[in-house]
């Protein structure tokens, strides 16, 4: 292809292959930093004026041009040319085409490395955002069913076995401090995103006498980088993200497991809205949890991104590689899909239906309160060990004679322990057995209220 007029045809004549031209180029996905793109160039402009690097006329048509690149590109009127090789050149040629001159003077004391690493630093804070935006709201509504349901009881697993009793808002607030943890992680990704890279230049600074840390300031950032190699090769921000992100879709996923095994037949424990699930083509009863296992589904595509991207860098020499190219898409697709699914999971989980009844007939057919039952006789001076085995003992009783610790009756009991008396049916009472679980970060009712305190505390920080 003639490609002669090449931005950056100097020893070459530019003159590359058309397949070489599409594989090279990064447009058709890095377009979606224009705006990023343009509020760098702004500032590099101003900073380049302030410094006595060009003239604040040059300046002024530069800032005035880019501003009615944005516009256009913004209301409809530019279309992004899928044939410039990416967004950094596409902008600069619009720019030069409708200022001329100045515009070719904006590169200066800059390179596309610093320019790119710049653009993805600004954007993917943007994206930070936008995700712990989503989490606060996904919090809020696990919240508000946490504290709908702060008393309603329901069998605690362990190994997928009915365990120990627990109430549905304790078991749907678990999720809040994971959330919790996950704004905490984002937060700490967004400190080392926010370190501004540009003037780093193609890798060793620049002779011009530029102000990194007042162009750093203009756009925001919290700090310049020290370093003008790391400056243009460190993508550990992006690492640290995809890695954030995979966990968050990992919760979700944990979620999303429990949602679908909870509508399930042999479950019932809740039943999803029918905004959220689908029907079969040719089984006209079902009602299936897509939304759920869609989630799950894409947890593994944002681990393959993390996984793409650890690959992409472990190699690569100081400073910029061509490689690097292949990070955008990679945390594009990591940030898109961990949004989207943040936002069906609060839709699914506001809208869905708890179904009291089946929680609490599960948990009065587990022996969940067996341990309940050892702690009394723990109470009655018997070390817990033996407390142990003369509960187990029981509940074997139980089984045999197709009872429950609730149903069996006072003789029964004595038969194996003498000191069991008739307040045991109190202990054993599911209800009391959760009313009792006090301890901090216990199920009880008012451990449940004050952990939605806590958490919507923090969302409000
Ligand atoms: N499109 C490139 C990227 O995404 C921009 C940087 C190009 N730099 C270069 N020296 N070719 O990484």
């Amino acid at each position: 292809m003639d490609n002669g007029n090449k931005m950056w045809a100097g020893r070459t004549d530019g003159n590359t292959e058309k397949i070489s031209d599409e594989f090279n180029s990064s447009i058709a996905f890095d377009s979606r930093m224009y705006k990023e793109d343009i509020c760098g160039s702004i500032a590099h402009a101003r900073m380049l004026a302030a410094q006595g690097i060009i003239s604040d006329n040059d300046c002024e048509s530069i800032v005035a041009g880019l501003g009615g690149i944005l516009e256009d590109i913004e209301n409809g009127a530019l279309k992004i040319d899928p044939s410039c090789e990416d967004i950094h050149m596409f902008v600069e040629k619009v720019l030069t085409d409708r200022i001329g001159d100045p515009g070719r003077k904006l590169h200066t004391a800059r390179s596309r490395n610093d320019q790119v690493a710049l653009d993805i630093r600004l954007y993917l804070m943007s994206q930070i955002k936008e995700i712990k935006d989503g989490i606060k709201a996904l919090i809020g509504v696990i919240c508000a069913q946490a504290e709908k349901y702060s008393d309603t009881i329901m069998p605690g697993y362990t190994h997928l076995q009915r365990a120990q009793p627990v109430s549905f808002g304790h078991h749907l607030m678990a999720y809040s401090f994971m959330l919790l943890r996950d704004i905490g992680r984002l937060d700490d990704v967004y400190k080392r995103t926010s370190v501004s890279p540009i003037g780093s230049c193609a890798l060793a600074g620049t002779t011009y006498n530029t102000d990194r840390l007042y162009e750093a300031k203009l756009l925001g950032f919290d700090s310049a980088s020290l370093n003008s190699m790391d400056g243009v090769s460190d993508r550990d921000f992006v690492l640290e993200l995809a890695s954030a992100v995979s966990i968050i879709m990992m919760h979700l996923s944990r979620f999303s497991e429990e949602l679908i095994l909870w509508s399930s037949w042999e479950f019932k424990f809740i039943e999803l809205s029918d905004g959220y699930t689908t029907g079969s083509s040719i089984m006209p009863q079902k009602k299936n949890p897509d939304m759920a296992e869609l989630v799950r589904g894409k947890t593994g595509r944002v681990y393959g991104d993390l996984i793409a991207l650890l690959t992409l860098m472990k190699g690569l020499p100081l400073a910029y590689n061509k490689d690097m190219q292949e990070d955008k898409e990679a945390i594009f697709d990591a940030s898109d899909t961990v949004k989207n699914c943040i936002r069906i999971f609060a839709g699914m989980l506001g809208t869905m239906k708890v179904n009291k009844e089946g929680m609490r007939k599960a948990a009065l057919e587990g022996f969940i309160n067996a341990t309940d039952l050892a702690d009394y006789l723990v109470g009655k001076g018997m070390p817990f060990r033996n407390a142990y085995k003369v509960s187990g003992r029981l509940v074997a009783l139980c089984i045999e004679n197709n009872l429950t610790l609730e149903s069996l009756p006072l003789e029964l009991y004595k038969s194996v322990s003498g000191e069991i008396g008739e307040e045991v049916y109190d202990f054993v009472n599911i209800d009391n057995c959760l009313a009792k679980r006090k301890s901090l970060g216990g199920p009880a009712k008012e451990s449940v209220l004050s952990q939605i305190r806590f958490v919507r505390g923090e969302l409000n920080d």
